[in-house]
């Protein structure tokens, strides 16, 4: 269902919580089911232990995910260089290809090879990072995702406060009548969800929130009808 032109809710599960061991079955655990319609993306977090205190996974990886699934995957790229990197996620099949804003002088240029590549292109910026210099600069991109806490870690604590730049591109979305999805990323719970979506994200990362318990479509669940209660209530 759309609301004034915009997509419903997204929920987009981050596989940094689940179990390594065995991706495809978390991944298949947040596809359709009896209490969910099932997730719009699997996010999934890329980092270098050079941009950001911890190393994760890489694109061999998914590229196994790729085959394992048919939902769309959300790369959130937490590494240095991403002129270099990025591209070639959006070339592996890919859905949206983000990379942070901090690890480029040239978002643009890095957003236009992730598209010629066949990715959709996100810019993300860390809680400190003010927006500024991107606002001009919004219609390069398909996706913004905004970070809720520093990245590196799943479970940590929401920091409401970056709730002013959501409201900011919200603006900027609707007055300029862009094609721009918000993403949020960082302790997106049950208790946070619904303060995010006020504010005017249309797709929330969530991971120890989904992975932490033993039925993550039915955590998928919760978190899809806060969000949409909010949304229809605006
Ligand atoms: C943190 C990652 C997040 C992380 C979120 O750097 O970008 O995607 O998995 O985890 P939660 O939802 O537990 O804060
Ligand atoms: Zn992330």
């Amino acid at each position: 269902m759309c609301t004034s032109g915009r997509p419903a809710p997204m929920i987009a599960p981050s596989i940094l919580s689940a179990d390594f061991a065995n991706l495809a079955s978390e991944v298949a655990a947040v596809g359709p089911s009896d209490v969910d319609p099932g997730v719009e993306w699997v996010h999934v977090d890329v980092m270098d232990n050079h941009f950001v205190p911890n190393l994760t996974l890489g694109m061999p990886i998914v590229e196994s995910l790729l085959k394992a699934t048919d939902i769309p995957l959300d790369c959130h790229l937490m590494i240095d260089d991403p002129g270099r990197w990025a591209p070639p996620y959006a070339e592996a099949g890919a859905y949206n290809v983000t990379f942070h804003a901090e690890a480029t002088d040239d978002p643009s240029s890095v957003a236009r090879d992730i598209r010629a590549a066949g990715g959709k292109a996100g810019l993300a910026v860390k809680p400190g990072t003010p927006l500024d210099p991107y606002l001009e600069i919004l219609g390069n991109f398909d996706t913004f995702l905004v970070m809720s806490v520093e990245p590196g870690f799943g479970g940590q604590k929401f920091m409401p406060e970056v709730l002013d730049k959501v409201r900011t591109i919200r603006k900027r979305i609707d007055s300029d009548e862009l094609r721009l999805l918000i993403e949020i990323d960082g302790g997106i719970s049950d208790s946070t969800i619904e303060q995010a979506a006020e504010a005017g994200v249309d797709c929330f990362v969530a991971g120890s929130a989904v992975y932490g318990g033993d039925d993550p479509s039915a955590r998928v669940a919760e978190l899809r009808r806060k969000a949409t209660e909010v949304r229809e209530n605006r």
